[in-house]
């Protein structure tokens, strides 16, 4: 398995650590515009195979796409990361065009790649990809619900004092501040609905950390996070990887399923060898399916916004 990842940022390193370390895939390569940096990076992770104990090899490369000829998976991070008090939307005017050329360069040395969008606006790219690549629409997959889901989780165990693995739990939507819908009627401790344990009103505020959990970080680091979106995209290309048949909410091309048609945003999908596998639909109630709506509205927005 070999899996390149564009972009040596913050989140493409931290991807790339995080295969490297769960050693599923023979090789990682590290692509970057910037002179040296994904030489650099790939060089220092390399320098942690004894340490961490794992035999992928990485290494890195300024621009040549030759170097990712014939990868299984490959990462899309590259554009810029948002500032604080930035939205995720604001980015598309220079990440569109930045997404457009990387996809298309992936593809023309890996005809037979998976193409994982994590670059923001997110959904926007993701259907970007769709639109300009002709892949089949199984190999695009937009990474956000993977990230918001463990987001969620995290800000559930915090409320209900317990440890995130107790927790199970969903956020479908857009990967956006206002798009994001955590699913908290079907979050669970250990299979009990976490209704049994905290307040409407202490839900709503979990609900409401979660939607802003990327926004709260960059507030604090001054950029965009990187630790969860990178171990959230490593868990994709894991499952890609290890044909694990996962489920993860994913932004994939929907063709009516939630009754929505022509628009990438999170909804839950299985993830095996041959990238998003399925789309499950499950029932959502009236006030979930409002959102869901509105939520697509947003991305509809955003995406009317490309010039395609
Ligand atoms: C975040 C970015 C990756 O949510 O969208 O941290």
């Amino acid at each position: 398995m070999k899996v390149t990842i564009v972009g040596a940022g913050a989140v493409g390193a931290s991807c790339a650590e995080y295969v490297a370390i769960k050693d599923f895939a023979s090789e990682v390569v590290l692509l970057d515009i910037k002179e040296g940096v994904a030489e650099g990076k790939a060089m220092d992770l390399m320098q942690t195979a004894t340490l961490n104990s794992f035999d992928t090899q990485i290494t890195g490369t300024t621009n040549d796409y030759s170097k990712t000829a014939g990868s299984d998976v490959a990462v899309i991070t590259s554009g810029i990361p948002r500032k604080p008090g930035m939205t995720r939307e604001e980015l598309i005017g220079i990440n569109a065009g930045i997404v457009k050329e990387v996809s298309s360069n992936l593809i023309k040395h890996s005809p037979n790649v998976t193409l994982i969008v994590v670059s923001n606006p997110m959904d926007t790219m993701t259907y970007l990809v769709h639109k300009t690549t002709g892949l089949p629409k199984n190999k695009i997959i937009g990474m956000g619900g993977a990230l918001d889901s463990a987001r969620f989780k995290f800000r559930l165990s915090e409320a209900l004092e317990c440890p995130p693995s107790d927790v199970n739990g969903m956020v479908i939507g857009g990967h956006s501040d206002t798009g994001m819908v955590p699913l908290t009627r079907l979050a669970t401790r250990n299979s009990i609905p976490v209704s049994a344990f905290l307040s409407e009103d202490r839900l709503n505020q979990v609900s409401e950390d979660t939607k802003v959990g990327g926004a709260t970080l960059t507030k604090l680091l001054g950029t965009s996070a990187w630790y969860a979106p990178g171990a959230a995209v490593s868990a994709l290309v894991q499952a890609i990887a290890c044909n694990q048949k996962k489920m993860f909410p994913c932004s994939a091309m929907l063709e009516g399923e939630y009754g929505l048609n022509d628009i990438c945003i999170g909804v839950p999908a299985i993830i095996g060898k041959d990238g998003l596998e399925k789309i499950v639909e499950i029932e959502l109630d009236d006030a979930e399916s409002k959102k869901i709506k509105e939520s697509a509205e947003g991305v509809s927005k955003t995406n009317a916004l490309l010039e395609l």
